[in-house]
């Protein structure tokens, strides 16, 4: 049990650090916490939500699961969105894919990997979706890129469709939603470009995005 305890050797010496940088932090951040954003990202263990952009404990609201899917019955997902935008407020929802993804890449090579593979059809009904695109792409590299950077696009349609973003639109909440993909190869993010602000521009950010991913 030897890693484990050097987990928590870790622990210590990080709250000690932690603390020493920034005299009261603990104690404040357990009288509240204050998060602008949600992120839905990959459970990948590369993909690190805060370290990524940099933000400390109380600034990032996380959810992460295989593959970064927001799927519409997935009452944990659904839970976290809900608490993020009615409770904390957040401002902004971002949807963060990375390249390298073994979810899509299982979803892509029909892999038989377990209950997993349930989970991974929505990835397929993705790739389905756009089986004439990506068809046309011959470099199977790039064609699971672009199909990594289509389910952000879709995973952010997805959170635009949901009651509890189309509620807080509807009542003037303000929340925008963003599609990001990360390099785990440079550490790098980049947008995708769905700034989608409300229910008026949801579907035609949208398209915009899968067509300009489509042109390049
Ligand atoms: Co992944």
């Amino acid at each position: 049990m030897k890693s484990l305890a050097k987990l928590f050797d870790n622990n210590v010496q990080w709250a000690i650090d932690t603390e020493k940088q920034e005299p009261g932090f603990f104690k404040s951040l357990s009288e509240q916490q204050n998060p602008e954003y949600l992120w839905i990202g990959c459970a990948d263990s590369r993909v690190p939500a805060n370290e990524i952009v940099g933000l400390k404990p109380g600034e990032l609201f996380v959810h992460r699961n295989v593959a970064n899917s927001v799927v519409h019955t997935d009452l944990n997902c659904l839970s976290v969105i809900q608490y993020a935008v009615d409770v904390l407020k957040v401002k902004h929802i971002i949807v963060t894919g990375h390249y390298g993804c073994g979810g899509v890449q299982a979803a892509m090579n029909n892999a038989k990997l377990g209950l997993i593979d349930n989970w991974l059809r929505h990835i397929k009904d993705i790739q389905y979706k756009h089986k004439h695109y990506l068809k046309s792409i011959d470099d199977l590299a790039i064609r699971e890129d672009r199909l990594t950077e289509i389910n952000v696009i879709e995973q952010v349609m997805n959170v635009s469709q949901i009651s509890i973003v189309q509620d807080a639109w509807a009542r003037g909440q303000e929340l925008q939603l963003h599609s990001w993909i990360y390099g785990v190869n440079d550490g790098k993010l980049k947008d995708l470009g769905t700034n989608i602000t409300g229910t008026h521009d949801a579907v035609i950010t949208y398209q915009q995005a899968i067509e300009k991913l489509m042109r390049n």
